[in-house]
């Protein structure tokens, strides 16, 4: 995989498809660690003189333009965070785009609206795909790829268009892959996964694969009530996916024969209610033990007893993956779980990887520094089907 150094970029138009599919409250950015993450590529294409053309997808629009998912806010952080003006073109491939780009003197740096605002971005067919990747072809002479949210992603920008122009890797991506490679290779153990979040069936592939690399696997968050009624557990009004059950009871009986230790909460704090995120007024939590959950109860965060019982079995661990919060952390009454997992992987002396959107959120929304953290991923998906061992198009289409 070639990297920005190999390639000649002075007075290029270099088209840097990054992942700035940051979270927004309104218009407002509630956690900008995806833009800062790739500013080192873009001030160094910068300052070798190239004329940078920016572009990422936000949210899911469906192919066509939706205000609610414009990359104003976005242009404007990002010209914040440069300390320099970013031309921001109001659309993708068309007029506005193609002015702006013609407008850039060398070390300049544009963004360009919502790749998703075109259908041909996300398509399934081939053909569509291309003919949308010739458009942005035709808007830059080379083409970085440091999205790495999106490698996972079969999208025109992400996988057709660096086969049409010259193209490499950019840092982010060569730090994500040197990283998470550390934990595919020769990982060093006890080696402990803590996997959150709200569906098991968005990390089936991975619990699958760590079966055969993992010795302890943490589950919390939404996902732990399918796991807590597969054992035979009543959950309330908690999260389910029952047509999971089958699934997650056979990784329980294959980690038993394979001596991979699954973790599950032992207290949970419910409510009767999903809390107001928007307000935040306090929701009344109770704590219940994992086995004893009310019929009109919902389990919204670990308990006590589980957030103690995680960090124990985090302390002798000498690598650490983790993806997805262990509650629902927007809400005051519902982030000490996942702050507890944070705070664990801190104290520990451990090789540790945050994977991912929500969790690496998490921690900066929860306040904690986010340079003591071993790594913290840009991808959720992307970091999760890395480690599932799955052909990436986004880095298969920088190989060669
Ligand atoms: C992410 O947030 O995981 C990436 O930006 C990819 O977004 P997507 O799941 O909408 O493709």
């Amino acid at each position: 995989m070639k990297t920005i150094d190999d390639l000649d970029v002075a007075g290029k138009r270099v088209f840097v498809r990054a992942d700035l599919n940051v979270p927004l409250d309104g218009g407002t950015i509630t956690d900008d660690g995806r833009i800062r993450a790739v500013l080192p590529t873009i001030t160094k294409l910068a300052a070798a003189g190239a004329k940078v053309i920016v572009a990422s997808h936000l949210g899911r629009p469906k192919g066509a333009p939706d205000p609610r998912f414009s990359l104003a806010p976005i242009a404007k952080r990002l010209g914040e965070l440069l300390k320099t003006g970013v031309a921001f073109a109001a659309d993708t491939v068309g007029e506005s785009a193609r002015q702006t780009v013609a407008g850039l003197a060398d070390g300049q740096v544009a963004l360009l609206e919502n790749l998703r605002f075109n259908a041909g971005e996300t398509a399934k067919d081939d053909a569509e795909r291309g003919a949308f990747a010739d458009e942005l072809a035709a808007l830059a002479d080379v083409y970085v790829g440091d999205g790495f949210g999106a490698v996972h992603r079969k999208h025109a920008s992400v996988f057709d268009l660096p086969a049409r122009l010259p193209h490499a890797a950019g840092g982010l991506i060569a730090t994500e892959v040197a990283v998470l490679k550390k934990l595919t290779e020769q990982v060093e153990r006890p080696y402990v996964v803590v996997l959150g979040g709200s569906k098991v069936s968005d990390k089936l592939g991975v619990i699958d694969h760590l079966l055969d690399k993992a010795d302890r696997i943490l589950i919390g968050g939404g996902m732990a009530f399918t796991f807590l009624k597969a054992q035979g557990h009543e959950v309330g009004a908690s999260l389910l996916q029952e047509d999971q059950i089958p699934a997650v009871q056979d990784y329980l009986k294959r980690g038993e024969e394979r001596g991979v230790e699954f973790v599950l909460p032992v207290d949970v704090l419910v409510s009767t209610g999903f809390p107001d995120l928007k307000t935040k007024a306090p929701s009344n939590p109770t704590t219940v033990a994992a086995d004893a959950i009310g019929a009109d109860q919902l389990g919204l965060d670990s308990g006590p007893r589980t957030r103690e019982l995680y960090a124990s079995k985090l302390a002798d661990a000498a690598t650490v993956f983790w993806n997805g919060p262990m509650g629902v952390f927007e809400h005051p009454d519902y982030a000490e779980g996942t702050r507890a997992i944070a705070q664990a992987l801190l104290d520990s002396p451990a090789f540790t990887v945050v994977g991912g959107g929500d969790s690496a959120a998490a921690v900066r929304i929860l306040g904690f520094d986010e340079n003591a953290f071993g790594h913290i991923s840009t991808g959720g998906g992307a970091s999760l089907e890395y480690l599932e061992g799955k052909t990436l198009p986004g880095l298969a289409a920088l190989e060669d």
